[in-house]
């Protein structure tokens, strides 16, 4: 228990940090994510195919970590008050001890929202919940036996927002050991050799997943993107709500969203952006075997120095042939 609130605040913590240097566009930031803090009793033996919840049937009484949250909330930890994109739903996940939504606003820090229930033929159980929003974009939730989808208000009777589906975060084990989390993609520079690259390198430092996002890209840098979600590599999601913001004002939900995406899902995740590359240098081996080698459980980030490499010119536009893709190495 208490290793696991050391883990969550050095995972704020190393959010908070990454936040500003990311600002300035460099350093990189690994975070564990393993759960460890539920008793066996209070697993679900369920098996994950196609984020189908229907078989979830579990309620909890109350929220991990609350009071630490309300303390935090009145230290105003992680409020950025930026995008005023009322209560837009992006993702809804569900673990063992909770139910975490994510929303698209970044204005309603500590707010009064209520969570709302639905079976699978979005039918609702129940009274609603009571929370708060916290951290900036996420609203935790109990959970509630036969929930497939969720939702949110302001006032406990309003319309709910449309609901949204839960993705199943209860397993026992994560299915990967090393992801990687991209920042979204915006602007207009060719995308399409970099992701190559990128993702190609990540594999050989040990990765097996990547949680892609994107705000902007063309039809043409996403045939590449598309086909590594094809093979099973990765999964794509688009950052999108009925308000508009500058292309790089997504970068903190992804970071927010990436983090409750990959818990319980992969141990380890790299939050970096497309440019940037992890390796290790006074170590001989991969990044995996980096992580593998790490038997303190109380370790909940790991910070990588930055150097800049100078970027000269943008990357190429379109696929000619092989040897072209390697002549323009130079
Ligand atoms: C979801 O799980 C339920 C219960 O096991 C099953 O009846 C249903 O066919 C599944 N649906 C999909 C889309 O897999
Ligand atoms: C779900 O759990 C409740 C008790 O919490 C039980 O009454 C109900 O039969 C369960 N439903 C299913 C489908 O297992
Ligand atoms: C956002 O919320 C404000 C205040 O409740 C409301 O006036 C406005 O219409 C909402 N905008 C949208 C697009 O839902
Ligand atoms: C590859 O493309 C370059 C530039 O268009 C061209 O000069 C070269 O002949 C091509 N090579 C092959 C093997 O097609």
């Amino acid at each position: 228990m208490k290793e696991l609130v050391i883990g969550f605040a050095l995972l704020v913590a190393g959010c908070l940090l990454l936040f500003q240097l990311v600002d300035d566009s460099v350093l990189s930031g690994i975070f564990s994510l393993s759960s460890t803090q539920v008793t066996k009793a209070d697993r679900l033996s369920v098996i994950y195919i196609n984020n189908n919840c229907t078989k979830h049937n579990v309620t909890t009484n109350e929220l991990p970590y609350h009071d630490l949250h309300m303390k935090w909330m009145a230290e105003e930890v992680t409020k950025e008050n930026y995008a005023k994109a009322n209560i837009s739903l992006e993702a809804a996940y569900e673990y063992v001890d909770q139910i975490a939504i994510q929303i698209t606003s970044q204005n309603l820090f500590g707010e009064k929202v209520y969570c709302h229930y639905f079976d699978s033929n979005k039918k609702k159980i129940g009274e609603p919940f009571e929370s708060n929003v916290f951290p900036e974009s996420v609203i935790y939730c109990l959970r509630r036996a036969g929930t497939n989808y969720v939702s949110l208000t302001k006032k406990p009777n309003d319309t709910p927002e449309y609901p949204i589906p839960l993705l199943d975060r209860t397993m026992e084990k994560p299915e990967h050991y090393f992801s990687v989390c991209i920042a979204p993609f915006f602007g207009t520079e060719p995308k399409w050799l970099m992701i190559a690259e990128f993702v190609e390198w990540y594999k050989l430092q040990g990765a097996t997943y990547f949680y892609f996002y994107l705000a902007e890209m063309s039809l043409y840098d996403r045939i590449i993107l598309d086909d590594y979600v094809r093979t099973g590599e990765a999964e794509v999601v688009i950052m999108h709500d009925r308000f508009d913001r500058p292309g790089d004002r997504w970068h903190m939900l992804e970071i927010h969203d990436c983090i409750l995406r990959s818990r319980a899902h992969s141990k380890w995740a790299a939050f970096v952006d497309i440019d940037e590359r992890l390796t290790m240098t006074q170590y001989k081996g991969t990044i995996l075997d980096y992580l593998k080698n790490i038997g303190d459980k109380s370790i909940g980030s790991i910070q990588y120095r930055q150097r800049w490499i100078m970027k000269t010119e943008d990357q190429p536009e379109k696929y000619i042939n092989a040897t072209e893709v390697r002549v323009r190495k130079s």
